[in-house]
């Protein structure tokens, strides 16, 4: 566990379970307006400098490693180079996606592209993907459909492209079956971009899909804060509603400034607020799940602001998770949340043994009632001041 002194308490160790995906560090600022501003990153390296930060775990789009048309020999020597700093830092792969999105045969999408010879294919990727997934001990599958979607009403059915998308699930769940793998599934909501408007948009939307599919306890989501945000959602609100269901088996933590496009900033950065309320539900709610950070360094830093960046993100879920932690243990905190009648939210509404027809029957005291005030404010202040560090 984190040592409870000074600075140290704040330095990430194995235990904290911080993970990052290879493309957040790797991620070499090539946006719509300009080119890359640093040098590629060796996924070797990456994995030394995570594992010096205190991270735990690395995960990775298949092309993050090996070149969209790297031949076998190719392949191989890139992953055993991988491989190798894994074995030498300890890091583990706790997660792996398959980039579905970045060639030009994925442009109207994988999965649900209109063009049946790239669905076909996209399955064929994935599942060579897989297979290196379960081999690699990973344990989460990610599912994100950055181009699944349209930027017009009349290019994509959207009922067919979900019976499309359904079935490549579905498929690929049999797969991982018949195959006796470790492995679950995470779909990865987003509203828009790189589509102008993406299927399975949001937590709720994925959610729903997911129950209509043939192996649903196999299928749970991954969201992520800046997705929800750019929908104008309340991220921690949409993580209590997946928590509920049993389906947050993943999670991708950054920082968002509200709707406008996906900033991918550092957890923390953006949203604090949010940020806060996140950890808390986070630790408080028996989330055993990787702390993933999907975010991108600013293209204005060089690689030492990208590792400063990475370092951020977990600090910042260390003090977080300090202040909230805090809050929890203050007894006047514990008073206001019974005061505010969250704590009474737990029980039945209606007691062992009573109908609906007991409550048509009570007499209620409507006046009194409705004066009553739930102090929402003073608890929210206290929460605030435990963020804010002054209690
Ligand atoms: C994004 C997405 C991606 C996915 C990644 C893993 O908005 O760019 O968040 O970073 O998380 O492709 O599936
Ligand atoms: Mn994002
Ligand atoms: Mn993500």
């Amino acid at each position: 566990m984190t040592s409870t002194t000074g600075e140290s308490r704040y330095t990430p160790v194995p235990e904290d379970r911080f993970s990052f995906g290879l493309w957040t560090v790797g991620w070499q600022g090539v946006d719509v307006f300009g080119p890359a501003t640093r040098p590629p990153m060796d996924p070797a390296h990456a994995v030394h400098k995570l594992a010096e930060l205190g991270a735990w775990g690395v995960t990775f789009h298949d092309n993050d490693i090996f070149a969209f048309d790297a031949d076998d020999t190719a392949r191989d020597q890139a992953l055993d180079s991988f491989r190798k700093a894994l074995e030498e830092t300890g890091l583990v792969v706790p997660m792996v996606t398959t980039n579905l999105f970045g060639h030009p045969v994925f442009k109207d999408g994988g999965f649900t592209s209109n063009d049946r010879s790239v669905r076909r294919f996209a399955l064929a990727k994935v599942a060579r993907n897989l297979d290196l997934a379960a081999e690699l001990g990973a344990k989460t599958f990610v599912m994100w459909g950055g181009r699944e979607g349209a930027e017009s009403a009349f290019a994509k059915d959207i009922g067919l492209a979900l019976d499309r998308y359904r079935e490549a699930v579905n498929l690929l769940g049999d797969y991982v079956l018949e195959q006796g793998y470790d492995l679950r599934f995470a779909i990865e909501p987003k509203p828009n971009e790189p589509r102008g408007d993406i299927l399975l948009p949001t937590i709720g939307h994925a959610l729903a899909f997911i129950e209509s599919l043939d192996h649903p306890e196999l299928v749970g989501v991954n969201p992520e804060v800046g997705h929800e945000e750019m929908a104008g959602m309340n991220f921690a609100a949409g993580i209590g509603q997946a928590l509920w269901a049993g389906k947050l088996f993943h999670i991708d933590l950054n920082g968002q400034h509200g709707p406008r496009f996906d900033q991918d900033l550092r957890f923390g950065a953006g949203n604090l607020r949010g940020a806060f309320a996140l950890v808390d539900l986070l630790e408080t709610h028996g989330y055993d799940g990787p702390r993933h950070f999907d975010f991108k360094p600013p293209r204005t830093e060089d690689e030492e602001g990208v590792w400063a960046s990475a370092a951020g993100c977990m600090k910042n879920y260390l003090v977080l998770r300090e202040r909230a932690a805090a809050f929890r243990a203050d007894p006047e905190v514990q008073a206001a949340l019974e005061h505010s009648g969250v704590t009474t939210l737990g029980t039945p509404t209606l007691a062992e043994g009573e109908t609906l027809q007991t409550v048509r029957e009570e007499t209620y005291d409507i006046e009194t009632m409705a004066a009553r005030g739930f102090a929402f404010e003073q608890l929210d202040q206290l929460a605030m001041d435990h963020l804010l560090g002054v209690r």
